[in-house]
């Protein structure tokens, strides 16, 4: 529970009105969302978008193709948060106002990609994406009503599986080079989806531990999802190692990651 502090008045505001401050708290999901606050960032001024990023005619396809399936779950990620919020308990504050900020970023994140589309010279609401995989996956971020069910949904299977995408693709673009300016965005998001999978194995973690019986029903979303999470991530794996992304790689270490993740949470069988 966040503390108010009477002493952190705005100097010279005379105010006598107190700021919130929750900095000080032990609290790890106030210390989320402490640090949310100070690493904001805008696409607008904080990418350099006149980087030259030249591309053969195969990796501008397939370029186009990548950054409309990110759009896809960033526009997602502008609301699924919002569902989560309405389905906590009205008491749990620091997981509401921690939510409040995943929904800010994913809009950044999702207009970062719309202006790498412009960009490239693409409307971002003509692109298609073709990883009908991708948007199966994700829609189960819609499918729950209950907070449990939801946060495995979005913030383990989406953002942690995700994220592991996102980073193949950034350390391609690290090892090559290329592409400097989906690099730098992809090194700004990133920050932001490490928050958002703290935030679901966090909050969770604690949820798991003082309702065991809520136990089955993160299990079961795991082992629905994961397999279709699986065949999406799968999309297009051979034509990515045209930019160095290694798919399969990626993949296998995500899943022992998302593994170890939900044995930490008490469910120790196989999802997949
Ligand atoms: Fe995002
Ligand atoms: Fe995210």
């Amino acid at each position: 529970m966040e503390e108010y502090a009477t002493t952190h008045a705005p100097a010279g505001s005379g105010s006598g009105m107190a700021l919130t401050d929750y900095a000080h708290t032990q609290n790890e999901i106030w210390r989320l969302y402490e640090m949310a606050k100070r690493n904001q960032w805008n696409a607008n001024t904080d990418i350099n978008w006149d980087e030259p990023c030249p591309m053969s005619d195969i990796e501008t396809k397939l370029l186009r193709g990548i950054l409309a399936t990110y759009q896809i779950g960033e526009k997602v990620g502008i609301d699924a948060p919002a569902r989560i919020m309405t389905q906590l308990p009205k008491e749990d504050l620091a997981a509401r106002e921690f939510l409040a900020t995943q929904c800010f970023e994913e809009a950044r994140h999702c207009h970062a990609y719309r202006m790498r589309l412009r960009k490239m010279g693409l409307d971002p609401d003509t692109v298609r994406s073709g990883n009908s995989a991708w948007v199966k996956a994700i829609s189960g971020c819609y499918a729950y009503e209950h907070p449990v069910q939801s946060v495995m949904s979005l913030n383990i299977l989406g953002e942690l599986l995700a994220a592991s995408q996102f980073t193949a693709h950034y350390d391609a673009l690290c090892e090559s080079g290329k592409d400097p300016v989906t690099r730098t965005i992809l090194q700004r998001q990133l920050q932001d989806e490490g928050r958002h999978v703290a935030f679901g194995i966090t909050w969770l973690r604690e949820r798991l531990k003082t309702h065991p019986e809520d136990t089955a029903l993160a299990r079961d979303v795991a082992k629905e999802w994961t397999p279709i999470y699986v065949d999406a991530m799968t999309h297009k794996a051979d034509a990515l190692k045209i930019f160095g992304i290694d798919k399969l790689a990626s993949i296998e270490k995500a899943l022992g990651t998302f593994q170890e993740t939900l044995a930490s949470m008490g469910i120790s069988d196989p999802v997949i």
